[in-house]
């Protein structure tokens, strides 16, 4: 490393336990980002790089948005805080309201929370609360799905269905969790959209309510499109039949929208894309193009009466014992608030719809390659299998980093490389990313 590029590096890398990293070899050889513009990332080495993943599915309007910057500076001069219980600013008012008219049905009332884990968190406590309000105390079971990703709290952690995340803390996690199958199938190696087959998988659900009573299951949670763990589709007909089944047992059906919420499938949710919805939704990093943290629940208006007209508590006491110190906070609300603008300015699900047959086709070109083993999409979103190699994730993370090497950086899970360009992508930054795409593949093929 040249002793310019070495400015870039802080003076020690030991104290910060970094997240989801392997801390040992990101120290021995660490890939900073230090600038963000648009499309485009710069290193520490001054290398520039095209994001291919909008970060993690959060900056899908692109890096650096003045309208947004100005928005939270502007908010911050004026209120930087107030305490978001029994108290509140007008901020957090119209977003709610600006929300709750992209959302589909009558999911209209708004809860913020900090982040898309705490999302799930509020979206498991409020299913709970409502049984209880109706008088439905006994129903504490919650369904989720394998390789299913909902965050990395207690309860948003044993919902989940990725092994690695689950395994660690098996003897922590909230009990009563039973999981329907993931509805990934052999056939599903290489489907551009929904699979045809598959939609019976969702029958697990009605199995489960056969062996521990229906009437025990608070919520069943999924993500309409299984994100973290590779773009996984869901069947033609399956979120419909998961709807009936939890209509048909008076289970709350819970859509965690964090990836697939704000425009990632072509509309404003995977709900109104597939034309199904839920009771529940939780959304959270293109709420703000992941400038500031911020999760949303989104809930039906007969959950939240139900939950406040059951509260005998007296004047001034919760309704729901449940919050967080920076639920809503004027800065996430301003960046919020900039966010809904551009949106609607700009048409932005539009331009999402418009834009995904041709990365779709794009991704799918790098079909040829020996070590790419499948690939999906939907929207904006794909997700590309390398052939494993000796052990699980290895060859998902080397790939990665042939392909950061190549220019375009992602992030990978497993042997998953997890594709989600940002929305302001013109026709060239998509060729731009597929070809670079294929540049770092057959690096590493060639490794
Ligand atoms: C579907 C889904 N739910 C929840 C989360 C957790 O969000 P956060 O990391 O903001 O807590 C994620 C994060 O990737 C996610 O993809």
């Amino acid at each position: 490393m040249s002793s310019q590029n070495r400015t870039n590096i802080p003076n020690s890398l030991n104290e910060h336990w970094m997240p989801f990293s392997d801390n040992k070899s990101f120290k021995k050889n660490p890939r900073l980002i230090t600038d963000a513009k648009g499309v485009y990332l710069t290193n520490h080495e001054g290398k520039k790089m095209i994001d291919g993943s909008s970060g993690l599915f959060c900056n899908p309007l692109g890096h650096g948005r003045r309208e947004i910057t100005e928005a939270v500076t502007k908010q911050l001069d004026k209120l930087d805080y107030c305490q978001p219980f029994n108290q509140g600013f007008g901020g957090s008012f119209e977003l709610a309201t600006r929300i709750a008219k992209k959302t589909p049905g009558d999911l209209n009332k708004i809860f913020y929370t900090i982040c898309g884990s705490t999302a799930v968190e509020t979206a498991i406590k409020i299913a709970v609360a409502y049984h209880r309000a109706k008088g439905d105390g006994h129903r504490f079971k919650f369904v989720g799905r394998e390789r299913g990703y909902h965050g990395m709290n207690i309860g948003a952690t044993t919902v989940g269905g990725m092994i690695n995340n689950v395994k660690a803390f098996a003897s922590i996690l909230m009990p009563g969790v039973q999981h329907i199958r993931h509805t990934h199938l052999p056939e599903h190696k290489f489907v551009k959209g929904q699979p045809e087959t598959g939609a019976d998988m969702a029958e697990d659900l009605e199995r489960l309510a056969t062996n521990f009573g229906g009437e025990n299951i608070a919520a069943c949670i999924v993500e309409p499109i299984a994100g973290s763990t590779g773009t996984l589709v869901p069947p033609k007909g399956y979120l419909k039949r998961l709807r009936e089944i939890c209509d048909k047992h008076g289970i709350l059906l819970i859509f965690d929208e964090v990836i697939t919420g704000w425009g990632r499938t072509g509309s404003a949710f995977g709900a109104q894309e597939f034309g199904v919805t839920p009771d529940i939704m939780t959304m959270a990093k293109a709420t703000t193009n992941g400038v500031i943290p911020m999760g949303v629940v989104a809930v039906k208006d007969g959950i939240y009466d139900a939950v406040t007209d059951a509260s005998s508590a007296p004047e001034g006491a919760p309704e729901l014992f449940h919050g967080y110190t920076y639920s809503g906070i004027p800065a996430a609300v301003a960046a919020a608030l900039a966010v809904q603008d551009i949106f609607d300015n700009e048409d932005i699900f539009k331009r999402a719809k418009e834009m995904s047959p041709y990365f779709q086709d794009g991704l799918h070109s790098l079909k040829d390659l020996d070590v790419v083993k499948g690939i999906r999409s939907y929207g904006m979103m794909g997700g590309i299998d390398i052939k494993m190699k000796d052990k699980p994730g290895k060859a998902g993370f080397q790939t990665f980093k042939h392909c950061y090497d190549a220019g375009v950086n992602f992030k990978s899970t497993g042997d998953t490389l997890i594709i989600a360009p940002q929305f302001i992508c013109e026709k060239k930054h998509i060729d731009e990313i597929i070809e670079k795409l294929r540049t770092g593949i057959s690096n590493y093929a060639k490794s």
